[in-house]
């Protein structure tokens, strides 16, 4: 059952971040927001979102705010009304999230974002839902906010039903089973011009690389599955850096352009190629923004982080270990201080 505060339905979540090591891009149905491609992603311990959900009578809207400023809420609400549906529950909700990480700056913040709000609203609600459960829900919130559902390695299948019932993710391996570290280079704090949906829809449109994108996705899933299984961590880092190429050839190659690098991304990539001729196993991956992530082991973290901190235009570095499920948090955590509880 929810937890009541002065007669409410509340409760805090928070979720990780995740990374993906072979790429989402591309919607199978916009309407229940199926992927086209299923991805394999890292879930990151470092950056994570806590969120409160407060279903409250007297309440005429939802509220939503991000770091203390109120925000667009259309997207919170359709999540919510989800959770309501189910429930059975009329009541609007005060929702209030904190990230620890520059919001919408390609660090995957919708990720947390919605796999915190998918288990905050659903535990507000009163609802008992299992976790491929609450990786669906997400996933109607951000694709690969289905994956934060779970910690360590973690697969998310696109799926083939017109419900997206079997568009879920699930863990592959618990992040304790083979450490690995990301170095986050933060090049460019401000939010990202294009959003993913809108530029996911424009490469199916209209990149020529799109049908190549769809056609080479399954054989990119069996050999990270493998690499991950046989703990390989070379080819791991080959096949998340091809994914990653792969993916940013799509986008540069959609009308309009989706050109999510700046000077200091492509340097950074160069960077870590040099560290690689010198000796240093490191791989880079980056999603729709400008932000670059190294994978690395645990033990070069510190000396990766150093070289990345040289690099000219990178404002923060930030080193992470592999992360954990999404959870519930007590009632006096700082998302609940935040929002005046
Ligand atoms: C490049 O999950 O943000 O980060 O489902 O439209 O919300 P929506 O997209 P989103 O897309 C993530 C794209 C990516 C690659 C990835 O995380 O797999």
């Amino acid at each position: 059952m929810a937890d009541t505060i002065g007669g409410d339905f509340t409760a805090v979540a928070r979720a990780h971040s995740n990374i993906a090591l072979v790429k989402y891009w591309g919607k199978r149905d916009i309407a229940v927001n199926t992927p086209a491609v299923g991805s394999i992603s890292v879930t990151l311990d470092a950056l994570a979102t806590d969120t409160l959900v407060s279903f409250e009578a007297g309440l005429d809207a939802d509220e939503f705010l991000l770091d203390g400023r109120p925000e667009p809420v259309p997207r919170v609400s359709a999540l919510l009304d989800l959770v309501r549906d189910r429930a059975g529950l009329a009541l609007r909700a005060r929702v209030s999230s904190t990230n620890n990480f520059p919001s919408s700056a390609g660090l995957a913040s919708s990720a947390s974002g919605f796999a915190a709000l998918a288990l905050a609203a659903s535990h507000a609600a009163g609802l008992d839902v299992s976790p491929k459960e609450l990786s669906v829900l997400a996933r109607r919130g951000s694709g690969s906010a289905a994956r934060s559902i779970f910690g360590g390695y973690v697969e998310m299948h696109a799926g083939t039903k017109a419900s997206g019932l079997d568009s879920f993710a699930e863990q592959l391996l618990p992040a304790a089973d083979w450490p690995l570290s990301v170095v986050v280079a933060i090049t460019e704090p401000q939010p990202k011009p294009v959003g993913s949906t809108s530029g996911m829809l424009g490469s199916a449109m209209s990149s020529p690389f799109y049908p190549g994108w769809l056609e080479t996705a399954d054989r990119d899933l069996d050999v990270m599955r493998r690499a991950i299984t046989d703990r390989d961590f070379a080819t791991l880092g080959e096949e998340a850096e091809h994914s990653c190429l792969k993916l940013h050839a799509l986008m540069l190659t959609t009308r309009p352009a989706l050109i999510y690098w700046n000077a200091a991304t492509m340097a950074a990539m160069h960077r870590v190629i040099r560290m690689r001729e010198a000796g240093l196993p490191a791989y880079f991956t980056i999603d729709a923004g400008p932000q670059v992530k190294v994978l690395c082991a645990p033990g070069d973290a510190a000396q990766v982080a150093v070289e990345m901190n040289q690099v000219p235009g990178v404002h923060e570095v930030r080193i992470s270990a592999l992360g954990p499920a999404a959870y519930l948090l007590d009632d006096d955590s700082p998302a609940l201080t935040q929002a005046g509880r």
